[in-house]
């Protein structure tokens, strides 16, 4: 009984080991880590040497904002993977017009591929939950007519989606209670419809950042940081977050499966830590920015789930890769980089900057890591297959 019990075990251990890409849903994504390339200043370096600069840093997976054929044609051979963005600002116009939605799709995505791997296009930035219902409500048709103007093109490979902000959600605590907000669900529904018949994930932009700031006294900060805690229990499914990040994702998931949307896959399309700030936003500190994005960049090299969907291995975007200084709002908005407008690091997490790009790379020992993982594993299996031989 016991021993067939273990090697029934052994056996689902060697198809999850030997089967990596089960659980690789949105074709959008290589691996687990990407970066948000957003231009909102003047002082940052040129997109050839931004090129330089993702090539060091080893990170495959980038967005951009919009299409800018400058930024479009460094890419060109690089093998580097990018999802263009279509802006806010032209939604209604591709909303309203078929014609319009293929010419931007032919001139800004098909002239450049297939030297320029364009994987996906973003159509709008947090739209739902905002404040211009029009935009909202042109959402749909715009992202149809994107994805159309694909098919018509004959672009393939290229994956349509649109990023949310957690402010389409009603409330995500504790997370398997989060639903979509009255006034956002209507919207939000037939858009999930169609994503999930074009096999297109749900892009969440997760702060727990912004969930800390807010609620300071709520919120333990080293639960926000990934650092260790006692964490939090899920009252209704008894789940265990040792990090907000998770939780904020298990929250997303709740609030699919709640509107009848189990199976889609949640991908982080942004998430970071400010390492400035204004004085209401005490956390925004280059030691806290610097702890999030490393403790995130090993919680991402785990290549695990999350507590809800542990076979839906956690994919994000970092936002972002330069502080942006020409951007509005709060200071942290603009200190969200992991590199400086010059191209030096904000602070280490095992990047080299553009000064010093023969620095080693901390990803290698990540990636060392990992691979020590996966040897104990196999160890742990090959030892326990003669405990089970001998024992026969
Ligand atoms: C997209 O194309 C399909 C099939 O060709 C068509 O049925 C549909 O009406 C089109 N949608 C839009 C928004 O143009
Ligand atoms: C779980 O916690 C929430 C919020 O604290 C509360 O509203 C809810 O009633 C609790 N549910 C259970 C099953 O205890």
């Amino acid at each position: 009984m016991k021993i067939g019990l273990i090697v029934v075990r052994f056996f689902f251990m060697l198809l999850v080991i030997f089967n990596p890409n089960v659980q690789q849903t949105a074709k959008a994504f290589t691996g687990t880590y990407g970066i948000n390339y957003g231009r909102i200043a003047d002082n940052i370096p040129s997109p050839d040497k931004v090129v330089k600069l993702l090539r060091a840093a080893k990170i495959k997976n980038v967005r951009i904002y919009d299409a800018e054929p400058s930024v479009l044609n460094a890419f060109k051979g690089t093998g580097l993977e990018l999802v263009v963005g279509l802006p806010n600002g032209f939604v209604k116009e591709m909303s309203a017009n078929a014609d319009h939605a293929l010419n931007w799709v032919k001139d800004n995505v098909k002239a450049f591929l297939p030297d320029t791997r364009i994987v996906g296009i973003a159509v709008g930035n947090e739209v739902l939950g905002g404040s211009d219902n029009e935009l909202e409500v042109a959402l749909l048709n715009a992202v149809k007519n994107i994805y159309n103007a694909t098919k018509k093109l004959g672009i393939s490979g290229v994956q349509i989606s649109t990023a949310h902000s957690q402010a389409v959600f009603a409330d995500s605590f504790p997370p398997s209670y989060c639903v979509f907000k009255d006034g956002v669900a209507q919207l939000m529904k037939p858009l999930l419809e169609f994503f999930s018949k074009i096999g297109s994930p749900f892009c969440l932009n997760a702060y727990p950042f912004l969930a800390y700031t807010y609620n300071p006294d709520k919120i333990d900060i080293n639960y926000a940081l990934f650092e260790p805690t006692k964490g939090i229990v899920d009252n209704r499914t008894h789940l265990h977050y040792d990090n907000l990040l998770d939780a904020q994702i298990d929250a997303a998931y709740a609030a699919l499966e709640d509107a009848g949307f189990s199976n889609m896959e949640v991908i982080v399309t942004e998430t970071g830590w400010a390492s400035d700030g204004d004085e209401n936003e005490p956390a925004a500190t280059p030691s806290n920015a610097r702890t999030y994005n490393y403790n995130l960049r090993k919680r991402l090299a785990k290549r695990k789930g999350t507590p809800l969907r542990p076979k839906k291995m956690l994919k994000a975007y970092i936002f972002a890769l330069f502080n942006e200084y020409q951007k509005t709002g709060q200071s942290s908005e603009r200190n969200f980089g992991l590199f400086k407008a010059d191209g030096s690091i904000s602070y280490d997490i095992g990047f080299s900057g553009l000064q010093d790009v023969s620095a080693a790379s901390s990803l290698s020992s990540l990636k060392g890591i990992r691979a020590q993982a996966y040897y104990l594993t196999v160890i742990a299996i090959t030892t326990s297959i003669s405990v089970l031989l001998s024992r026969l």
